[in-house]
């Protein structure tokens, strides 16, 4: 499959395109509730299409060549600065994603202390991977504060204890991605000011949703710029801001804080470089995507969208009460998660997974961890509004059929990561029905799962990894 010797027509193109779409999960309609985030807006794709095309040839390495990406940034950091609590001195940047912002939060808080040699960082157990990503690529290490196994929280004293004269970053996240819970922000971020240490509040998930929740009466404690102590803020556009993917913000609360993260190089022959994010030439596209879809659902939109969204979530929630053999994760959802875990030891959370989506609903499976069981994962977006009944008569079913078939257990319980060569993880693979030439599971994934669940996290770590190295290779 290598590149055609001649060129092909656009038609064909397109239809070969929009047949190997036809085998991914499906983006819209609100029955995947994971990576993709529907508002269900008639004309919204469209718009953030048109205005992605219009800027898809510029490039924001030097926004004095192309002052329409600059005017287009600084207007989205000023409606983030807006939402979450900023003042006259916050500054920000569109960075590419969740994970670019939080690498360029640690990288602005390691070198903003040039004078500690062994960085380290203060974060709870369910802060999103992004920040463990950052740290090996950034060299600071993690001082990981474990939640609770029962009320999935993290005590705001053991992550105060955890700061030491190395730490160079303290996080709390609104929400944490697995169980939707928001930390306790205004106790860590006064700890952290206690030792004059940095403070950045993860809300890629949830900066673009809690505010309006907030304002529709969900209670909850500050989370954002107006709370003390915080120094850093990210919130992701391609999350419920519903843009385009590829559009994230990173706030300062100073200017000053933000400096260490530019990256400014004049030591070569050619132009001069100054990057404030890991990118250097930067696509337009999705920068002038997110702007239109800001510009065209404005905040009485984004309310809207909220209130729909937090009727959905509390719809879910009761419908998973009401299955006997479930149980909701928390005893009310603070955020747009809900979340299962079995309370029946004859209904394997993983099986009732695949049962969903045989029934065409997505949920996401969730390894057990420190304490805590198997767990499903639901990211509610507004879309899923009208379809509450018809997935609550789906998980009733998907629980009765996962009765019957009975709990998964790993076939592999003991894997030594030595032993798992590329030919031990193929085989593996085919054994749990993962088809590698295909890209994906033959028959659902709650076999895959249970011998992920089964193994301890260094061997996940390295089955994930092998697995993913065997299906990125060059098509035959
Ligand atoms: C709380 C949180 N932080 C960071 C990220 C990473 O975002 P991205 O996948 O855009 O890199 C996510 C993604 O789900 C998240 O939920």
């Amino acid at each position: 499959m290598t590149l055609p010797a001649h060129g092909r027509p656009a038609d064909e193109i397109l239809d070969e395109l929009t047949a190997l779409r036809a085998r991914d999960l499906p983006t819209h309609g609100g029955k995947l509730f994971a990576y993709v985030y529907d508002p269900a807006v008639p004309g919204l794709d469209d718009l953030a299409l048109r205005a992605h095309g219009l800027a898809a040839s510029t490039n924001g390495l030097d926004p004095t060549a192309f002052p329409s990406l600059l005017h287009m940034e600084n207007a989205i950091v000023a409606a983030a600065a807006d939402l979450l609590g900023g003042d006259d001195t916050t500054v920000g940047n569109v960075t590419s994603g969740g994970t670019e912002s939080v690498l360029l939060a640690v990288k602005a808080a390691r070198d903003g202390r040039p004078e500690v040699s062994a960085p380290r960082m203060v974060l709870p157990s369910s802060a999103h991977p992004a920040f463990a990503k950052a740290g090996a690529y950034l060299r600071v290490a993690l001082d990981v504060v474990p939640i609770d196994p029962v009320t999935l929280r993290v005590d705001p004293d053991a992550m105060a204890r955890a700061i030491g004269p190395e730490t160079v970053l303290v996080v709390a996240s609104a929400p944490a991605y697995p169980h939707g819970i928001v930390d306790p922000v205004p106790a860590i971020a006064a700890a952290a000011a206690a030792r004059d240490v940095r403070c950045h509040v993860d809300a890629c998930f949830g900066g673009w949703i809690l505010p309006f929740w907030r304002g529709l009466g969900v209670d909850g404690e500050p989370f954002a710029l107006d709370v003390p102590g915080v120094t850093s803020i990210s919130v992701d556009l391609h999350k419920y801001a519903y843009c385009p993917k590829g559009v994230s913000v990173l706030l300062h609360r100073t200017a000053q804080l933000r400096a260490p993260q530019y990256f400014g190089y004049a030591g070569w022959p050619g132009y001069g470089v100054v990057n404030a994010t890991v990118a250097s030439t930067r696509a337009g596209g999705p920068i002038a995507a997110a702007w239109a879809t800001l510009q065209r659902v404005g905040r009485d939109g984004y309310r809207a969208l909220a209130a729909t969204t937090l009727e959905a979530t509390r719809g879910l929630h009761e419908a998973i009460r009401a299955v006997p053999g479930l149980a909701p994760l928390l005893a009310a959802p603070e955020s747009s998660v809900v979340g299962f875990r079995s309370d029946d030891q004859g209904v394997d959370v993983f099986v009732v997974a695949d049962a969903l989506a045989r029934q065409g609903w997505h949920v996401q499976p969730q390894m057990s961890f420190g304490g805590i069981p198997r767990t499903a994962h639901l990211t509610v977006t507004a879309a899923v509004a009208p379809h509450v009944p018809a997935f609550a008569h789906a998980l009733r079913d998907a629980v009765e059929a996962a009765r019957a078939v009975g709990p998964v257990l790993s076939p592999f319980p003991q894997l030594e990561p030595a032993a798992l060569t590329p030919e031990v993880v193929a085989q593996l693979a085919a054994a749990v029905g993962l088809d590698l030439s295909a890209g994906g599971p033959t028959d659902g994934t709650a076999a895959i799962n249970a011998v992920l669940d089964a193994a301890p996290v260094p061997v996940r770590e390295k089955l994930l990894t092998a697995v993913l190295d065997l299906l990125q290779r060059p098509a035959p």
